[in-house]
């Protein structure tokens, strides 16, 4: 298949598309990995809470593995035991991630490290681990998933948070330009989305042009948009994807 020409006008975007999705347990990995699958993809879905993934897709065909993605040596084994059950990967989704929030001066080293080590550093695990099979096709995909708090990080208590999500963003767009031209590499920035993440934060809807806040599939959806040739000209792209937080 051409990355450039190929618009499939069915709803098999992803036919044959062999996908790693990871913190697919849960929230927007869980919602876009069933996505995916209904568009064709075999999907390889990697979480730290391994009977969480295995519950989620039990009797689903296909590949689980329980990985914390900060531990590089495990991420390794995990997705070359993986490509190799499904001979070959074609794309990345990384949404595992974490939150914290909390005042700047109580903000543990420890606390800071684990931010930063999941949402930024488990990312970047996960990719170059994949490298291997992403750059032995035509075309391949990453899609990270940052955050409007990476973007526009103009609420206390964010400073970990948003740090690793401007990481994202960043990485991203470091990557598409080292990856290019057969791998494409972008990232959505969602504002408030309604998974197990959001519980407990109080989006204050009023910011947003909307007025209210995402449902997961809004979120797959893009993420199929990026992952699929429907998209075959962009690259190192940030899109907001957040009911319009962030536009003004
Ligand atoms: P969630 O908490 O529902 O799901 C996150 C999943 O990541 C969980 O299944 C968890 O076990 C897994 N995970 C966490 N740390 C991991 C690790 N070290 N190794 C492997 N798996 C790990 O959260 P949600 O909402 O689905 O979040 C997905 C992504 O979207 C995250 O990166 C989050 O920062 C981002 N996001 C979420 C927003 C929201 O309002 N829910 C807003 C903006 C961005």
């Amino acid at each position: 298949m051409s990355n450039n020409s190929s618009i499939q006008s069915d709803s098999q975007r992803l036919a044959g598309r062999r996908i790693v999705i990871t913190g697919a347990a849960s929230g927007i990995g869980r919602v876009t990995a069933r996505l995916f699958m209904e568009e064709g993809a075999k999907v390889i879905l990697l979480d730290r809470n391994a009977d969480a993934l295995q519950t989620a897709f039990e009797g689903l065909d296909t590949v689980v593995a329980g990985v914390d993605i900060t531990r590089d040596n495990e991420v390794v084994k995990v997705i070359a035991q993986a490509a190799e059950t499904v001979g070959g990967i074609d794309g990345v989704i990384n949404a595992a991630g974490i939150m914290f929030t909390g005042p700047t001066a109580d903000l543990s080293p420890q606390s800071w490290r684990q931010v930063i080590d999941v949402n930024l550093s488990g990312t970047f695990f996960v990719i170059q681990a994949c490298l291997p099979w992403l750059k032995s096709n035509d075309f391949s995909t990453v899609v990270n998933v940052a955050s409007g708090a990476g973007l526009l990080p103009n609420a206390p208590g964010l400073a970990a948070y948003a740090a690793s999500k401007g990481g994202v963003i960043a990485l991203t767009k470091a990557l598409a330009a080292d990856l290019a031209p057969n791998i494409r590499v972008n990232c959505v920035c969602p504002g408030m989305v309604d998974t197990p993440m959001a519980d407990g934060f109080r989006a204050n809807v009023g910011n947003y042009a909307l007025k209210r806040i995402a449902d997961p599939a809004e979120i797959a959806r893009a993420m199929l948009f990026l992952t699929s040739s429907e998209s075959s000209y962009v690259t190192g792209a940030t899109l907001a994807v957040d009911g319009g937080r962030t536009f003004h």
